[in-house]
C-alpha cells in the first residue's frame, strides 16, 4: 500500500508573507496604476489602459501581479513579438516594478520566472528588453537573471525645429 500525504487546506493557502504571482485582472488595474506611479515617479494611466485594451484584443500580452498579504506589491508586463527587429519572435519585457517596501524579497524574480514560463509556452527561445543606460538597479536585476547585451543597438536623433 502506498502512503499519501494529504495536504490540509491551510497548507494550500499561502502564508501572509509569501509572494504569490497571478495574472493581473481588470479589477487590478487601479492598484497597478497607483503602484507604477510610485515606482516610476509618473502617473501613466493611459499607458496601462492601452495595454489593457491590447491584452483584451490579443492573446500575446501578459500582465502579471505579485501579491503579498493580499496587496499588489509588484507587476510585470511582456509580450511575444518580432517587432521591431528582424529575426524570430522573442519575449519582450515591457515593464517590471516592485514596491520599495517589498524589494529584495525575490518578488521581481518570481514575476520573471512566471513571465519566462509563459513566453516558453508560446514557443519563444529568447527574452529581450530595453532600459535606460543609467538605470543601475534595473541593470543589476536583469544581469542577475543572466541577461546580457543583445545584438541590436537603438539609434535616435532629434528632429525638433
Ligand atoms: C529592479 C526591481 C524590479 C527588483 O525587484 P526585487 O523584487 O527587489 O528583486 P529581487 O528581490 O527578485 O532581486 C533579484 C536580484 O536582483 C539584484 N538586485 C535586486 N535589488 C538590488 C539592489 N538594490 N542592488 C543591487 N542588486 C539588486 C540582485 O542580484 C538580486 O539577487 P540577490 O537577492 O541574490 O542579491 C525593483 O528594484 C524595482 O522595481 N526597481 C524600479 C524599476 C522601475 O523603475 N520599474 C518601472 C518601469 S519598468
Amino acid at each position: 500500500m502506498t502512503s499519501q500525504r494529504i495536504k490540509s487546506p491551510e497548507a494550500e493557502r499561502p502564508s501572509d508573507d509569501e509572494i504569490v504571482i497571478r495574472e493581473g485582472s481588470r479589477n487590478d488595474f487601479p492598484d497597478i496604476i497607483a503602484l507604477d506611479a510610485g515606482i516610476a515617479g509618473i502617473s501613466r494611466p493611459e499607458f496601462w489602459h492601452e495595454f489593457q485594451e491590447h491584452r483584451a484584443a490579443t492573446n500575446t500580452l501578459i500582465i502579471l501581479v505579485a501579491r503579498r498579504s493580499g496587496k499588489i506589491v509588484g507587476y510585470a508586463m511582456g509580450e511575444v513579438r518580432a517587432w521591431p527587429v528582424r529575426g524570430p519572435a522573442c519575449g519582450w519585457i515591457y515593464a517590471i516594478g516592485v514596491e520599495k517596501e517589498n524589494r529584495q524579497r525575490r518578488a521581481a524574480s518570481a514575476l520573471m520566472t512566471e513571465l519566462i514560463e509563459r513566453f516558453r509556452a508560446q514557443g519563444v527561445g529568447t527574452i529581450r528588453t530595453m532600459i535606460d543606460v543609467d538605470d543601475h538597479l534595473l541593470m543589476s536585476f536583469l544581469r542577475s537573471l543572466g541577461m546580457t547585451a543583445g545584438p541590436f543597438v537603438e539609434l535616435e536623433m532629434s528632429i525638433a525645429q
